[in-house]
């Protein structure tokens, strides 16, 4: 079978948002890119996926040309309510750090740019099998796969990007000697669910109880998001429509709050993890995304540290292939990484401050309201929180 050959800048390894907000703004900066990925456009965009846009992931979308809809339908939140203890506190952003975040799925910010990059004719493809990635330590890697039309392929490239999520093919090619990976594992889970229902709080809230902990989170006025704190190995299909709802409503009713209920259209258990992979660069390949790093849901720092990530790379890039600034790819770890810890830290936090921790002490869990109570009742706990919640201003 002969291979169809295709030569280009940078090759990207992974077709999610930070796959395709790369190319599209490697585009802007004037660089090529291809972008391979293995799943379909239908696969990735009927995965469920979070809903928090940090301040600067919409302003990345409002700079690059990408804002249109998350202009339209985004729903800007500037507050959560922090319930535990009977009762529900506000962390008011806006007022305390002058921020705000938007309420916009993950799914729709992959349709706006794959459409984006559609209409401009970019090379994505799609649905490719058996993706191999060579050479990364010379400076002409290759990635061979088979297109969805079954034509064997091979992309030459400069430098080769690994957008392509947490199971990484790219971080594998990273020789051993020359990486840390940085692991934290959780005792429990978050059982998503979407259902068809109204709204049943203005914002966010975020439950602390003794049954465990619970997210009320919304996606349009007929459409609810909701989590609750399970066990790893949580079999969705044990749990009806009414166990799950007597469950939820447990849970929030311990603070004072009653779900407004309906059918439930997507259940899945998420699984908590925090991983960092260090260095971010290794010859010519660059990581990018849960790729490099992975953080727990609470706080939805994923995208958001994905976005940062390429925001970084595309000027780094940028330099290197435009400006013959053959160092700068030298700072992208550096960088991206103080971004990255810090996010590992918040997502960590907040799901310590938040969840149930099986086999917890009466102390951890009186010790856990206090801190619960230190964190709303003072200026400086809710200023943290809200200034890890919108995110840290990116250094320019
Ligand atoms: C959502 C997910 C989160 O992990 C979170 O902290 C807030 C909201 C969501 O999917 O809406």
């Amino acid at each position: 079978m002969t291979t169809h050959t295709t030569a280009t800048q940078v090759c990207i390894v992974g077709a999610g948002p930070a796959g395709l907000m790369l190319s599209h703004l490697l585009e802007l900066a004037g660089v090529d890119s291809v972008v391979v990925d293995h799943r379909s456009r239908v696969e990735i965009q009927s995965t469920v996926r979070a809903g928090i846009l940090e301040r600067d992931s919409v302003q990345l979308l409002v700079e690059s040309g990408v804002s249109d809809n998350v202009l339209i339908h985004g729903d800007e939140h500037r507050r959560i309510d922090l319930a535990f203890g009977g009762g529900s506190n506000r962390v008011d952003f806006h007022e305390l750090v002058g921020a705000s975040v938007w309420l916009y799925p993950q799914t729709s910010v992959f349709e706006d740019l794959a459409a984006a990059r559609e209409a401009v004719g970019a090379d994505v493809r799609f649905g490719v099998a058996g993706t191999e990635v060579l050479d990364i330590g010379t400076e002409r890697p290759v990635v061979r796969f088979v297109d969805a039309d079954g034509l064997r392929q091979e992309v030459r490239c400069r430098y080769l990007v690994g957008a392509d999520g947490s199971h990484s093919l790219c971080r594998q090619q990273v020789p051993e000697v020359d990486r840390r990976q940085y692991f934290q594992e959780y005792p429990f889970a978050w059982f998503g669910i979407l259902c068809e229902a109204p709204k049943s709080a203005a914002e966010l809230v975020y439950s602390h109880s003794a049954r465990g902990f619970a997210l009320i989170s919304q996606r349009t006025e007929s459409m609810q998001r909701m989590y609750f704190q399970c066990d790893p190995s949580e079999d969705v299909t044990q749990w009806s429509d009414d166990r799950i709802w007597a469950e939820l409503q447990a849970r929030v009713g311990a603070n004072g709050l009653t779900l407004q209920e309906g059918p439930i259209c997507d259940r899945a258990v998420l699984r908590f993890r925090s991983f960092v992979h260090e260095p971010m660069r290794s010859g010519s390949l660059l990581l990018a995304g849960d790729a490099a790093h992975t953080v727990p849901p609470t706080g939805a720092k994923g995208l958001n540290l994905a976005l940062a990530d390429v925001r970084v790379l595309a000027e780094c890039l940028e330099r290197a292939l435009r400006k013959d600034d053959v160092d700068a790819l030298d700072e992208y770890t550096d960088r991206a990484l103080s971004r990255v810890w810090k996010a590992q830290h918040f997502s960590y936090w907040m799901t310590r401050l938040l969840h149930q921790i099986p086999a917890g002490t009466e102390f951890d869990a009186r010790r856990q309201l206090a801190e619960l109570q230190s964190v709303v009742g003072s200026t400086s706990g809710r200023t943290y929180l809200a200034e890890g919640y919108t995110g840290w201003p990116a250094p320019r």
